[in-house]
């Protein structure tokens, strides 16, 4: 097969590229919002629990080409789709992406990553589609890996002091719920919870496209 026609139709020539659509309409808008608080030529590293398909990390890593990123994800259909787009985009600020359950206790993670020794975490529609353990780990392992003054930056919809909006987003936790009981849209109160034990503070909530929300979490 021609090179040409592999560069034109990547997808199509290379399946274990996954595609969730989702992640193509919103990793512009989250870009934006890293750009408030990371310079574009930011030289830290950063950790993405549950990269999913990988198009996220991608995305970030074309625009801050000085810092380094981690993906992981706990599921191997999603490995090998970091994998496959780090490849064809020829990224060198991309580590191989790592097997992380969140719900696991750092120390026992086969990839050995040392205490306070990363500059951001990042995670993405993961705490409402999976058990509330992993939000839990979540917070346990950005107490544990941040650097001082790091940050945690989480993304998707959320509940505020009970109150979720708007009907779409009730609609969807429901839905949610029906999968799986131990699935939900999370509230940022509960969230806030797992952070103060961890020494993180909330210090930014941005509203972002389709009732979604950023939070900008920070280690003190
Ligand atoms: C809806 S996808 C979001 C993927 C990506 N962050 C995005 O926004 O496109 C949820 C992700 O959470 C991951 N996940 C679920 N449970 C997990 C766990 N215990 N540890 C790590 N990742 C988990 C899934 O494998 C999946 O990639």
């Amino acid at each position: 097969m021609s090179p040409i026609f592999k560069n034109i139709f990547p997808r199509y020539f290379n399946l274990k590229m996954l595609q969730a659509p989702a992640a193509d309409n919103n990793k512009a808008p989250i870009l934006d919002v890293l750009c408030k608080y990371l310079p574009q030529d930011f030289q830290g590293v950063c950790l993405e629990i549950a990269s999913g398909t990988g198009q996220h990390v991608i995305h970030f890593a074309q625009y801050f080409k000085q810092a380094t990123f981690q993906p992981s994800d706990i599921d191997q259909a999603n490995i090998k789709s970091i994998s496959a787009y780090t490849a064809h985009h020829g990224l060198s600020n991309v580590k191989p992406p790592i097997t992380i359950d969140i719900t696991t206790p750092v120390t026992s993670w086969s990839e050995k990553i040392s205490p306070a020794t990363c500059d951001v975490i990042y995670n993405a529609n993961m705490v409402h589609i999976s058990p509330w353990e992993t939000a839990i780990g979540l917070f346990d392992t950005a107490g544990i890996l941040l650097k001082p003054n790091g940050f945690l930056i989480t993304y998707g919809p959320y509940a505020e002091d009970g109150i979720l909006e708007p009907e779409s987003n009730i609609r969807f936790d429901k839905s949610l719920k029906a999968r799986d009981p131990s699935w939900g849209v999370r509230d940022i109160k509960d969230l806030t919870i797992l952070a103060d034990k961890n020494g993180i503070k909330l210090i930014d909530k941005i509203a972002m496209p389709a009732n979604n929300k950023t939070l900008i979490w920070k280690k003190v």
